[in-house]
């Protein structure tokens, strides 16, 4: 695949455990960078609090993408202190939509412990930065790099890519031991005065001109140094990666039950996927089960009610990036002078609804049902109420079909970048 070392300017595989850039990549880069460096809105002022959210969202988020929610977040919380007086409902109502809600978490929790600990300055090192919760390498390095200049390398989806082109570097690039060869090849490569300019213009030239699939090489500015372009016919074949195996496929029951102009809703545990997110009863449909049953039960399990007649409402899928779901709706509504009582969940208007922090599968599920899902078909069943010591099932279906609920990322799948299909 890739031609004999030293073949060809720029790289030079000398084994299988280094990697030798071309210093001339450096000025070249960076050349390109202070012409082709868009305007992106963190980059307005170097300052440590806004390139913070932004590197977190643009972890699992394109740019395009990232720009209209760090807007939103920064309108809502301009400051570190605002976003640390903030409570963690309107964080992650700010972040709806954005996926990965545990960034959400953390930076509320990094906030809070920098205005606590730090009498609200920014940590300015990376190893000061990594010391906070949901900090790890990449962001540490990214802030201090950017905001501080500290020469310390960060290194992202794109910056990687760019560096295995450079290299042609064939080993999979999901291995941590490729991802350390390249590493140190682009950090050996890193100017001392200049490291977050080149980081940022490594992710820009994997972001706008060394794409994925089908790179640009006529518009980029390395040809000489790159020996993928120099020995591959399609440069787009690199980097490589590990097969991955088919995500498993999950079906869930969900149940929009009414009471009036309510609906019932149910926040999520903290911890683990879609934490602290609002969301209706339901769950995992089991093996031999039929999705109303499961819709009953679930909601049974979950929140003590029981309810007569299931209206099927259609299905949702919805993709996760460890699992892809089946959702089955269903509504139903209960009468009374009062809503029954429930385990765990709160009875709430289409309006409190909207102002709540709900998963995107959630959102779309409601905005197909009409505003009154069902005339009153059943009611609420005597034996209705919460019974003490009933098990809350609280895990969502999806996650507790992989058996990997605290490991799966919340967000839509393929980092960010595939749009939920729905
Ligand atoms: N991707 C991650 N961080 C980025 C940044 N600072 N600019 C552009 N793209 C990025």
């Amino acid at each position: 695949m890739a031609g004999s070392p030293a073949s060809v300017a720029g790289a030079t595989s000398v084994g299988p455990s280094a990697v030798r850039l071309d210093p001339r990549v450096v000025p070249r880069l960076l050349n390109w960078f202070a012409k082709a460096r868009r305007p992106l809105p963190w980059r307005a002022r170097r300052e440590a609090y806004p390139i913070w959210i932004a590197e977190v969202l643009l972890q699992q988020t394109r740019v395009a993408q990232a720009v209209p929610y760090y807007r939103r977040f920064l309108d809502r919380f301009p400051t570190v202190e605002a976003l640390a007086a903030a409570d963690l409902d309107a964080v992650l109502k700010a972040w709806e939509g954005a996926g990965y809600y545990a960034r959400a978490r953390h930076l509320h929790a990094a906030a809070r412990a920098i205005v606590a600990d730090r009498g609200g300055r920014l940590p300015r090192t990376r190893d000061a930065w990594r010391t906070l919760p949901g900090v790890g390498d990449y962001i540490a390095a990214a802030v201090a790099s950017l905001a501080y200049g500290e020469p310390v390398l960060a290194l992202e989806a794109n910056g990687l890519r760019v560096g295995a082109r450079l290299a042609a570097e064939t080993a999979p690039i999901d291995r941590a031991r490729t991802r350390r060869r390249l590493g140190e090849a682009l950090e050996a490569r890193m100017p001392a005065d200049a490291a977050g300019a080149f980081n940022e213009a490594l992710m820009e030239l994997g972001e706008t001109i060394c794409l994925p699939r089908k790179p640009r090489c006529g518009e980029c500015p390395l040809p000489p140094f790159c020996r993928a372009r120099a020995t591959l016919a399609d440069p787009g074949a690199l980097p490589t990666r590990s097969p991955r195996p088919p995500k498993p496929a999950v079906r869930a029951a969900v149940v929009a039950v009414q009471w009036r102009d309510r609906l019932l809703v149910r926040r999520r545990p903290m911890s683990g996927l879609l934490g602290g997110l609002w969301e209706l009863p339901g769950g995992k449909i089991e093996a031999d089960e039929l999705p109303r049953a499961a819709a009953r039960r679930e909601l049974r399990e979950e929140t003590g009610l029981r309810v007569g007649r299931l209206v099927p409402r259609g299905t949702i899928r919805h993709e996760y990036s460890h699992f892809r779901v089946t959702l089955y709706a269903f509504t139903t509504s209960v009468g009374g002078a009062r809503p029954p009582a429930v385990r765990g969940g709160r009875w709430a208007t289409r309006a409190a609804i909207d102002r709540l922090a709900l998963p995107k599968a959630t959102r779309r599920l409601l905005s197909r049902l009409p505003e009154r899902p069902s005339a009153r078909r059943g009611g609420a069943r005597p034996g209705s109420r919460s019974r003490p010591g009933h098990r809350a099932s609280s895990t969502p279906a999806g996650a507790r079909a992989t058996g990997r609920r605290a490991r799966a990322a919340d967000g839509p799948a393929s980092a960010g970048r595939r749009r939920a299909r729905r």
